[in-house]
């Protein structure tokens, strides 16, 4: 449904040099699937979803939605065919309250659904309707609040990155209940959870590994998750006798 072939992403680094971001990735995704994207910082996961959601043009390769070219598109165009992205570090919209971006997010949003969608996230609808979207809400609600929005698009192609970010242990757990529950096996979309977090990633369908701009990885959560974990815990072992990182002998 949604296909990346041999995208690469180039900045430019300032002193002349370019900095290579993403490298020739290719990617599959199939509808019906909940996707886990995970790596080490600066691997190219944000950058990744950037260039599915038109932010970002890549330098080399091509998007495609069901088959259809969608590279060229602006961000607005591919909304409209029915992708969204929830930024791991979401704008704050001074001056607008919950109810408005509600609202932008699904014009024909009635107030028992927006009500649910915000109870969904752990946020009261009394207490946070009439809040304005500037600083006065904390990080954790303004991630919330994105989810929330993203819930109520009900677009085909959904992407979070970083959800549980600043996210309390309490909320994430319901987070990720209530991400199972709409997008595993709803062969409406896919949707694709950008996370390093250790209860996100075994629920998911597929895991993704990224990292200096590749696909280093991807199959079955249950199949990858395994080789993941023992690999962070090898890393944090390896650290802990203080040999950053190195492995072997372990
Ligand atoms: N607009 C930009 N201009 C220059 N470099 C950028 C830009 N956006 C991203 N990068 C660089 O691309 C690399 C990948 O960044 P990206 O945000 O995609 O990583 P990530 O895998 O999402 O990391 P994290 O886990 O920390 O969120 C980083 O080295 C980053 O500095
Ligand atoms: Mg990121």
């Amino acid at each position: 449904m949604l296909e990346l072939r041999n995208v690469s992403l180039n900045f430019n680094g300032g002193d002349g040099a370019g900095i290579e971001v993403l490298r020739g990735v290719n990617l599959q995704l199939e509808r019906g699937k909940l996707y886990a994207i995970t790596g080490p910082n600066g691997g190219g996961k944000t950058s990744l979803a950037k260039v599915v959601m038109g932010i970002y043009t890549p330098s080399q390769g091509q998007v495609l939605l069901d088959g259809e070219d969608i590279t060229g598109l602006s961000i607005s165009e591919r909304a409209r065919r029915g992708i969204a992205y929830a930024f791991q570090h979401p704008p704050r919209f001074k001056g607008l309250t919950v109810a408005d971006i509600m609202k932008i997010a699904r014009p024909d949003l009635d107030s028992v659904h927006m009500r649910g969608y915000l109870r969904d996230v752990g946020l009261c609808p009394e207490d946070y309707l009439e809040r304005d979207l500037g600083p006065g809400l904390s990080g954790g609600e303004i991630k919330r609040i994105e989810v929330a929005q993203l819930l109520a698009r009900d677009a085909e192609v959904t992407i979070f990155d970083e959800p549980e970010a600043g996210v309390d242990l309490w909320t994430i757990q319901k987070l990720l209940a209530i991400i199972v529950k709409r997008y595993k096996g709803n062969r409406q979309g896919l949707a694709v959870i950008i996370t390093h977090n250790e209860q996100f990633l075994p629920a998911c369908d597929e895991i993704i590994l990224i990292d200096e701009g590749t696909v280093q990885g991807q199959g079955p959560a249950q199949m990858m998750w395994p080789l993941l974990r023992d690999d962070i815990v090898c890393k944090q072992r390896a650290q802990c006798v203080g040999i950053g990182g190195r492995i072997d002998g372990i």
